[in-house]
């Protein structure tokens, strides 16, 4: 420890934390496997691999929040045992982690009051004191009496940060920070990160999966693999090109296109003023949209706009939903989901755990929404479901077997089970909503090919994707969704990644 800044308390000494031999293991799955990494003092270093690579469960060892199988973590060069976040914190390592901690019905400063103190000794004076000069000292506004569920997520996300600073952290952990912010707020929040850096020295380590942010603003990369760290390089020596192939391994990635991109057939899914009002407001407001035949329409936007609830919108499950949903020319009667189905209508829900039953068998789960047509009154046709299941599993290349729970799988052939159960059903339109969230790039390469398969033979698909990348790749038409409402239409051969991403952000 040295000098320690008097107004903040934030410590301005150089320190460095290093990892040395790391080890989890997790059931069969080694998550972590003999990593060594050394963080420096004042450089940000970004931690990039594919999902599933092992960056989120490599920092919840270097912040408490698991415990290592083997190595050892030390920081300014004296090894220290870190049980938990607040030893971690104690020891000058802060995490904003991907899902928010903070308290969303208190104010900023009540939040880092919150921190320090025991429930009964908050001091909201002296938390407002630290919190603006910390505010002025790296060149941050925010309002310290605003109430955390009133501000955007990219200001929620500046709270955490701040957060983590007020605590006295030296090395800041952003776990894929950019995730949730849309284009114009990634900007803003890699200037901030790079403020960090240049004025108090910060150490940062960020984690991601886009390569651009690496470009703009990382001293230095470690590419994760498969729990493995494959390389650790100065940034401005590293090309996107050889980053990702460091990072996926000869996977090839390009989509294969089949098929004309053209979308003149008629319209499968004609939704009509929309409106869904949910928690006293209107979380979809008045919202018209239309998918053709053997197209993708990729809906964009940056999370919480209002995507979700358009997708269970679509099987009727609101009181308050009004407007008219048509499948094929005809109107959907009846809000539920059964009355989707049988209009022809298919889904794949944005949480692929909530849509499978983990306690049945794959077979049971591809049947599930069509138990009719495998039974005749009091007998399942078992095998009449064992060879659809077969059938299922080959086609879509499932990796497990009929009889297998499929909670046992892993998320690429979990998600490759709804799908079957999915198209099997030969809809004529569908909604997909975060198809490939958490995959691991060969599943997730496989899935978006599907699409444009099922897309080819003719299904007219809705694409709900947090993931802009992927819009980008599948869609043939692209609407923009904002608080609500979709404020935006851009044809295949306009993409344009900054226009759209000004449109995300409501301007
Ligand atoms: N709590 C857990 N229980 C079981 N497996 C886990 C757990 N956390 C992570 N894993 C597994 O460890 C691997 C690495 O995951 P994770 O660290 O989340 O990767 P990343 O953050 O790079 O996407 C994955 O295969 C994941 O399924
Ligand atoms: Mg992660």
């Amino acid at each position: 420890m040295s000098t320690a800044d008097a107004v903040t308390g934030y410590s301005v000494a150089a320190s460095a934390v290093s990892l040395n031999g790391l080890r989890k293991i997790y059931g069969d799955v080694v998550a972590v496997e003999n990593v060594d990494l050394e963080v420096r003092a004042g450089e940000i270093h970004a931690l990039l691999g594919e999902n599933g690579a092992g960056k989120t469960t490599l920092m919840r060892l270097l912040y408490g929040l698991t415990k290592p199988d083997a190595g050892s973590i030390s920081i300014d060069g004296a090894t220290v045992s870190i049980t938990s976040p607040k030893i971690a914190r104690a020891a000058g390592i802060g995490m904003v982690t991907q899902h928010f901690s903070l308290v969303k019905t208190m104010t900023v400063t009540e939040n880092l009051a919150l921190q320090d103190a025991g429930f009964f000794s908050l001091d909201l004076a002296g938390a407002r004191r630290k919190l603006l000069a910390l505010c002025e000292e790296i060149g941050l506004e925010i309002d310290p009496d605003a109430r955390i569920d009133s501000l955007p997520v990219a200001m929620q996300q500046r709270v955490e940060i701040l957060k983590a600073l007020a605590g006295g952290c030296k090395v800041l952990i952003l776990d894929e920070p950019t995730a949730v912010l849309g284009p114009q707020d990634v900007d803003s929040l890699l200037d901030v990160i790079r403020r960090l850096r240049d004025t108090i020295g910060l150490s940062v380590i960020l984690i991601t999966h886009k390569m651009h942010e690496i470009s703009q603003v990382a001293d230095r990369v470690s590419v994760l693999r498969r729990g493995e760290i494959v390389a650790t390089e100065n940034a401005s020596g590293m090309s996107i090109a050889s980053l990702t192939a460091l990072m996926v391994e000869g996977v090839q990635q390009e989509i294969v296109e089949t098929g004309e991109r053209s979308s003149q057939g008629t319209s499968v899914l004609a939704i009509k003023d929309l409106t869904v009002h949910l928690r006293g407001h209107d979380v979809i407001s008045e919202l018209s949209l239309e998918v053709r035949r053997g197209e993708i329409v990729g809906i964009a936007g940056v999370s919480g706009n209002g995507q979700s609830e358009l997708v269970q919108a679509l099987s009727g499950v609101f009181v308050h939903q009004t407007g008219e949903i048509h499948v094929d020319g005809k109107l959907v009667k009846g809000g539920s989901p059964s009355a989707f189905a049988e209009a022809g209508f298919g889904r794949l829900g944005e949480d692929r755990h909530a849509s499978a039953v983990s306690a049945l068998t794959v077979e049971e789960n591809l049947i599930l929404d069509r138990l009719h047509f495998f039974s005749k009154p009091g007998i399942l046709l078992k095998r009449k479901i064992r060879k659809f299941a077969e059938e299922s599993i080959t086609n879509f290349a499932i990796k497990a077997k009929p009889d297998q729970a499929i909670g046992t799988l892993s998320g690429g052939n979990m998600q490759k089970v709804l799908l079957a159960r999915l198209f099997g059903e030969r809809p004529l339109a569908a909604v997909v909503s975060q198809p490939t969230r958490g995959l691991d790039v060969v599943s997730t390469r496989y899935v978006r090919q599907l699409l444009m398969v099922e897309r080819n033979t003719g299904v007219g698909i809705l694409l709900v994707s947090e993931d802009l990348d992927e819009i980008l790749e599948l869609s043939d038409r692209i609407l923009v969704i904002f608080k609500g409402k979709i404020v935006g239409e851009v044809a295949r051969k306009d993409f344009d990644r900054i226009a759209i991403g000004a449109m995300m952000a409501g301007v």
